[in-house]
């Protein structure tokens, strides 16, 4: 595991594809053995700061370092210093002094790459306003499970440009899926995200395509993804995003489009009856909940590797 030891985890677009495939076997490795079978973390602590709410990522974190046989420290940021305006430059620097490995969830993507450039031990990003990566890794756990493979497949995400869309452009372009983005004009993924999914899957041979027309965006998908209209922060912005994004919901019309066999997928928490019907999230193509449980697995074979 040497070329992981020490590295942080802010982005797929770290790794390479040999890489995160490594990460997907070990965490199917994990999956398959006892669940606090292994001791690969014990003695160590992370660290998990949270400045936005979580009941994923804080529990399956948590759990996974207890059953590495590690510990894990909750670390409201409402309760740190950082939320009376320590320096996240400083706070990486005494974190580095006690624990073994820091998961931070926050707004700014900046933050995080501060925090992991002060650190001297590995840092890993539970969300940011940019980037989701550990949901991308599981959600990719789950897509093999399900179909057995990555490549060849189509990934469509109808909804929000935002940090899961970013995320999954990234690895879907990387591990040799196609991806479409169904979004409205000013909602597309960032750019610069956008800019580097195409260099790899030019690269690649595959295909990444950002488009106003969901159904053209579903056309032949073999995986359906949405996540919430207004994620954590654009609250105020709520009604006005259910009226923009409408026309993008995941229904049973709009999934009609799709490949008959094709897999529903949401990083929950869902909103029903906005950017998910319930028949299609409680409905038999629906994978949510493997979704969520593969969370765990992911993020124990992440730190086992990193930490
Ligand atoms: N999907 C996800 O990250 O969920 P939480 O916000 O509950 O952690
Ligand atoms: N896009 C959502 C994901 C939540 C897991 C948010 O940032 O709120």
């Amino acid at each position: 595991m040497s070329g992981f030891k020490g590295r942080d985890f802010l982005t797929v677009n770290d790794f390479s594809r040999a890489e995160l495939f490594e990460i997907l076997n070990f965490a199917q490795e994990l999956k398959a053995g006892p669940a606090a079978g292994s001791r690969l973390l014990a003695g160590k602590t992370l660290g998990m700061i949270f400045q936005k709410s979580s009941t994923r990522t804080r529990v399956s974190f948590e759990v996974g370092m207890y059953q590495l046989g590690g510990t894990a420290l909750f670390l409201s940021a409402k309760d740190l210093q950082i939320g009376r305006g320590e320096p996240v430059k400083d706070t990486a620097r005494v974190l580095s002094r006690y624990l073994d490995g820091i998961m931070i969830r926050t707004f700014e993507h900046g933050e995080v790459e501060e925090l992991a450039a002060y650190a001297t031990i590995p840092v890993i990003n539970g969300l940011t306003d940019l980037l989701h990566p550990c949901q991308a890794m599981a959600d990719m756990l789950t897509i093999l499970e399900k179909k057995g493979r990555l490549q060849g497949l189509k990934l469509a995400y109808v909804g929000d440009g935002n940090n899961v869309a970013n995320s999954l452009l990234l690895a879907c372009s990387i591990l040799g899926l196609d991806i479409a983005v169904g979004c409205p004009k000013g909602y597309e993924p960032d750019g610069e995200v956008l800019a580097s999914a195409c260099a790899h899957a030019k690269a690649n041979g595959t295909e990444v395509l950002v488009t106003e027309d969901p159904v053209a965006a579903v056309a032949g998908a073999d995986v359906l993804y949405t996540d919430v209209w207004a994620s954590m922060g654009q609250e105020e912005e709520h009604a006005a995003r259910v009226r923009i994004f409408s026309p993008y919901q995941l229904n049973s019309e709009l999934a009609g489009h799709a490949k008959a066999d094709a897999i529903v997928m949401h990083c929950l928490p869902a909103h029903r009856g906005e950017e998910i019907t319930e028949e299609l999230l409680e409905g038999p193509r629906s994978v949510v909940f493997e979704q969520a449980e593969n969370r765990l697995h992911v993020q124990k074979a992440i730190m086992a590797k990193i930490m």
